[in-house]
Order: C-alpha cells, then sequence, then structure tokens
C-alpha cells in the first residue's frame, strides 16, 4: 500500500484546491470553502487518530485532506463521480491507500447501490460498488467517513446536522436520513471505543 509523502500531499492538495477555486467561482461558491472543507476533514481524521493506539495521525491527516480529490472532476462533468475520479487519478500516480478512501468516504451505509445514490451517474455507482467488494473498509475508511460526517461545508459540525443539511439540499427522504443517521452514530460509537473517549469531546462539539 502507498501513500504520498508530507510534501507530495500538500503539492497535491494545492492542485486541487486551485481547480475547485476556479469551479466555485464559476458556481458562485465562496472563495476557498472547498479547501477549508478538505483541511476540517484532514484536521477531524487527525486529532481522532492521535487519540487511538492504532491509526497513524499524519497518514490520517494526508487521507483527510486528499479525500475528496476527484471533486473537480465532477465540477467539470457532471457525468464523472467524484469518488470513482478521485480513486482513478490516485491509482494512476500510485497512492493506492488514498485512492481507496477517495471512494469508500461516500458510503458510511455500507448502501453502495445507485438507488441510494440517485444524484450521481449509476454507472459509476455500480463501478465503485465493484471496487469495494474486494476491498473491505478498514479503519482508515471508517476514520474519513466518520471525519467528513462531521464537517457541513466547510466547518466541524455534528453527525446530525450534517445529515440534516444533505436532507434538505438533496431531498433525501426522511426515513432514508434515519437509517444513515443510524449508521452513522454506530461508526462514531466505533471510534468513542477506539479513542477511549466521545469523540464530540476531542473536537469540541461537546463539553465533558
Ligand atoms: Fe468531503
Amino acid at each position: 500500500m502507498a501513500l504520498p509523502t508530507k510534501e507530495e500531499a500538500q503539492e497535491l492538495f494545492d492542485y486541487i484546491c486551485q481547480k475547485t477555486d476556479f469551479y466555485n467561482q464559476r458556481n458562485g461558491l465562496p472563495e476557498g470553502i472547498s479547501r477549508r472543507h478538505y483541511l476540517c476533514v484532514a484536521e477531524n481524521a487527525k486529532q481522532i487518530a492521535s487519540k487511538t493506539s492504532s491509526l497513524d495521525p499524519e497518514k490520517s491527516y494526508i487521507l483527510g485532506l486528499l479525500h475528496d480529490y476527484g471533486e473537480f472532476k465532477e465540477q467539470k462533468d457532471r457525468r464523472q463521480f467524484h469518488g470513482t475520479a478521485g480513486y482513478d487519478e490516485m491509482m494512476q500516480l500510485g497512492f493506492d491507500e488514498v485512492a481507496k478512501t477517495c471512494l469508500s468516504h461516500s458510503f458510511f451505509d455500507g448502501c453502495v447501490t445507485p438507488e441510494n445514490y440517485p444524484s450521481y451517474p449509476p454507472e459509476c455507482i455500480q463501478r465503485a460498488a465493484q471496487i469495494l467488494a474486494s476491498q473491505p473498509y478498514d479503519d482508515y475508511d471508517r476514520l474519513i467517513q466518520l471525519s467528513d460526517l462531521m464537517v457541513k461545508a466547510d466547518k466541524i459540525t455534528t453527525i446530525d446536522e450534517r445529515l440534516d443539511f444533505v436532507a434538505t439540499k438533496y431531498h433525501v427522504p426522511a426515513e432514508k436520513i434515519l437509517f444513515k443517521k443510524e449508521k452513522a452514530h454506530e461508526l462514531k460509537s466505533y471510534f468513542d471505543n477506539l479513542c477511549k473517549e466521545d469523540v464530540y469531546c476531542i473536537l469540541g462539539l461537546k463539553n465533558d
């Protein structure tokens, strides 16, 4: 399994920030919104990892920083899905560990089906399902999923706030959001146990 160095990750990060800034500006979105999102996810991942005895904080930060590597490809062409686009880019560069989290971070509830992701091209979700079927999630996949679930646009937030935002933005039916919340809280409990501390306390979202 291969990972970029800190310096290589910084270069790749600068590259995608420049690209997403261009498309965000074109779509009337605030400048630097994607950059701040990537940084928040990276910071969440690093802080949670540093409370475990099994996860490397620096590796976690790099995976967080690059988890949405394919975003600019999706912004450029709506027939693309950022998960598979990021996976392909990272595989080409030989960074298979980043490739996996680029793909896995979107599917924390384990339902990798086109019906569950109606806003993405079905063939991309089917391809994601095929790739992920042969690569079971590890704790880094789970960490980036959770870290991303606690960022709403470019601010650190609770799972419920983030998923309520997703429900409104993508018109997700109430029962689907309830299921997603249940799965997301299961994921958080997994890390609460691994860290022996409430993840919300670690990230300053809750006092002891
Ligand atoms: Fe993200």
